[in-house]
């Protein structure tokens, strides 16, 4: 049977960190979503639809990585492309409780759809798109930080 994974989040914007889990997750399953939150209350700087063209713009490489939107449970989500696994990144014991309470919840929604969880590269370890948006207002130099073809919209939004 195929095995497909979600990997969600709000990726506001995808960051090098999000993109080696989603290249490490490539390797391991079938199929793998991206699954860009779209959720209004969080006031994003980018909208659902900037934020899933920019992803697909630095995943074009990897043939078997889609990436959509959604809004609503992620189990229903996952469950809409027959995915039994959701990937989430852990940088550092400080992700752990909250992931661990999602994970715990979703199992409790939908039994059969098992969190895995990543760990993150060590030079990933620190960064978040909470960082890269606070350097980028204060005009700082973001190469590593996120893929380089996107560096020059995160900037236009300042
Ligand atoms: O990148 P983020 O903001 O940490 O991602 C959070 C995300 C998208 C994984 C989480 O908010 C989510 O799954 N939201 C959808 C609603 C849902 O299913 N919540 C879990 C049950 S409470």
């Amino acid at each position: 049977m195929e095995k497909t994974a979600i990997i969600p989040g709000s990726f506001d914007p995808i960051t090098n960190g999000h993109l080696d889990v989603v290249a490490r997750s490539a390797k391991l399953f079938d199929k793998v979503y991206v699954a860009v939150l779209n959720n209004n209350s969080k006031s994003p700087l980018f909208s659902a639809e900037e934020r899933v063209e920019l992803i697909k713009r630095v995943t074009g490489d990897f043939q078997n990585v889609y990436v959509e939107s959604f809004s609503g449970l992620l189990v229903d989500f996952a469950k809409s492309k027959s995915a039994s696994f959701i990937i989430k990144g852990l940088r550092a014991v400080s992700d752990f409780e909250y992931e661990c309470q999602m994970a715990l919840a979703n199992k409790n929604l939908e039994g059969d759809i098992e969190t895995l969880f990543m760990t993150s590269s060590p030079n990933y370890s620190y960064l978040s798109s909470s960082i890269v948006k606070e350097l980028a207002r204060h005009h700082a130099p973001l190469e590593n930080l996120v893929p380089n073809e996107i560096i020059q919209d995160i900037y236009n939004k300042y």
